[in-house]
């Protein structure tokens, strides 16, 4: 079992639109057994997969062990792919969080669902609080998505330093370029910079997913933006093989 965090600082550098085509990449194209976990309390995954909108507002209660994930969890209209999604009660998750004292109740979660699941992805809120200190210590790599400029490169930072002081063995971290435009000398710059980070292009079929509330790969699978994904679902899978060959550190 992995844990693939999404996570970012900042809002609207891509996280949900990317944790959403990555669950369906890897339950899609690699055949993974594979939970998309919405912590953020906007519920943009499920909206992107067209769920219903939780009315009973239970989500919270999974922390506090008052509900069964099972009671939570739904299938999606794709094989291999269930969602645990988010509602309104997650807006005091962090600060149930520290009440109750757990510094890895998340953690434990998710090796409750590895069980099931054999790929986790996390669709994270933008905050640097006790939750998102969980969500680090759970995972086994971070996604960062930033488009290319210096605020979203200070949020790097942010998410290094963050991982750093919060976790006794820090996850990898994979910057992904999100929202590339290649016209621009500004974005050129940032891809000149870091060669090697992958990037997804901004174009209007990603802005798409959330208007047909269903991932690229389902209506415009041969499109650069879909490749880009597949590509970065690619390489995530041959890191966590990666991690999972390494030798564990004492
Ligand atoms: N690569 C992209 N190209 C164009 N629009 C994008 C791209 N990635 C995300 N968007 C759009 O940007 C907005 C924010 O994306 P979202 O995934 O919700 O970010 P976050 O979860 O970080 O807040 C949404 O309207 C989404 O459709
Ligand atoms: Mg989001």
């Amino acid at each position: 079992m992995a844990v693939v965090a999404i996570y970012s600082s900042k809002g609207g550098v891509g996280k949900t639109t990317i944790a959403a085509n990555l669950g369906w990449c890897s339950a899609q194209l690699s055949s993974r057994r594979t939970l998309l976990w919405d912590l953020d309390q906007t519920d943009g995954a499920g909206f992107m997969f067209a769920l219903e909108a939780q009315r009973k507002r239970q989500a919270r209660s999974l922390f506090a062990g008052d509900v069964a994930a099972q009671t939570l969890i739904q299938p999606s209209t794709y094989a291999g792919l269930d969602m645990l999604p988010a509602d309104g009660s997650l807006r005091e998750l962090d600060s149930m969080l520290l009440r109750m004292g757990q510094r890895h109740r998340i953690a434990v979660l998710a090796r409750q669902l590895g069980r099931s699941y054999e790929r986790i992805i996390i669709d994270c809120p933008p905050m640097l609080n006790e939750l998102s200190a969980q969500v680090m210590r759970a995972a086994t790599l971070v996604i960062v998505p930033l488009p290319p400029s210096p605020l979203s490169v200070r949020a790097l930072d942010h998410v290094v330093e963050e991982i750093r002081r919060h976790t006794r063995r820090p996850p990898p971290i994979l910057p992904v370029y999100s929202m590339i435009d290649r016209r621009r000398s500004l974005h050129l710059e940032a891809l000149a910079a870091n060669p090697a980070w992958p990037t997804i292009p901004m174009v209007s079929s990603l802005e798409q997913c959330a208007v047909q509330r269903r991932p690229i790969g389902t209506f415009a699978p041969r499109t650069p933006a879909a490749l880009a994904l597949m590509r970065l679902w690619d390489g995530i899978e041959r890191k966590l093989a990666q991690i999972a060959a390494a030798p564990v550190q004492a």
